[in-house]
């Protein structure tokens, strides 16, 4: 029970990678705090967690909007008066070759994927305990990637930059920041790419994740035993970044 009465707030909190982190702070004590935009997505990761035995609550969030992140982290604070565990998982993809992309769609991703991260450090930071962990999650697309989703690769390199970075920034026995970057795992998100639907990225479906293995890891990163990991990235991909 490495997460006994810690605060987990968790992006994402309602599907996919997400989700499972939510159940697995959950199942070894931690307090999770579920964010997402769907709320009977929310209820069933609460249920979910409340059924085995964990404490959990969900509450909306859609990180395009800066004004309800700040409001949600109030929120957060109102009632738990502290964060010990950060987890942004949340992202979103476009599919478009940047020629024809519309730029709003460019602000949009990078506020979600990106900004919100930077908001959520910022706001979360001053109330994260000694022995507090903050997990980003990035992808193998911030190291190898397709066409037609520069905003979304761009957006993880920038991330796990921002990781390194907050890294010199912060007193890693206070906060320790990381980052994991998953491959291929079966979540909505693999299976509604367009460029995994038509081939253009190919995806071995023996060597696909499951999120559940993602949530160790992420578990792992955010824990105690990590005490001397800080401003690195765990790609934790089923070993895809090493072929050739
Ligand atoms: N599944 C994969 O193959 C894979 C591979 C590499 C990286 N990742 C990363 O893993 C993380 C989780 O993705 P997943 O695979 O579990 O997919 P998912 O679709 O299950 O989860 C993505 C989550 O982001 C949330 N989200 C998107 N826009 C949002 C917004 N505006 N406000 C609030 N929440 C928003 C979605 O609601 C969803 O809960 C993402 O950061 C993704 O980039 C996934």
């Amino acid at each position: 029970m490495r997460f006994t009465n810690k605060i987990c707030l968790v992006t994402g909190g309602t599907s996919g990678i997400g989700q499972a982190a939510c159940l697995r702070l959950g199942a070894e004590g931690g307090q999770v705090v579920a964010l997402g935009r769907d709320k009977a997505d929310g209820a069933e990761t609460v249920r979910l967690i409340t059924e085995a035995g964990g404490k959990a609550v969900f509450m909306p969030c859609d990180l395009a909007k800066p004004k309800a992140i700040e409001a949600t982290v109030q929120k957060v604070l109102a009632k738990f008066h502290r964060v010990d565990v950060l987890v942004c998982d949340a992202a979103m993809m476009t599919f478009e070759p940047l020629a024809k992309l519309p730029l709003d769609q460019w602000d949009l991703l990078m506020q979600v994927n990106l900004r919100s991260l930077a908001q959520l450090t910022q706001l979360c930071l001053p109330h994260m305990p000694k022995g507090s962990a903050i997990v980003a999650i990035s992808s193998v697309h911030a190291h190898q990637t397709t066409a037609n989703v520069v905003p979304y690769a761009t957006s993880k390199g920038g991330l796990e930059a921002f990781v390194r970075g907050m890294s010199r920034e912060l007193d890693f026995r206070q906060t320790r920041i990381n980052a994991v970057a998953p491959g291929a795992v079966d979540t909505p998100m693999l299976w509604s790419n367009p460029n995994v639907k038509s081939g253009k990225e190919k995806i071995d479906k023996a060597a696909v994740g499951q999120p559940e293995e993602l949530a160790a890891a992420i578990a792992f990163m955010a824990s105690a035993e990590a005490s001397f990991i800080h401003g690195t990235t765990l790609a934790v991909d089923g070993g895809r970044l090493a072929q050739l």
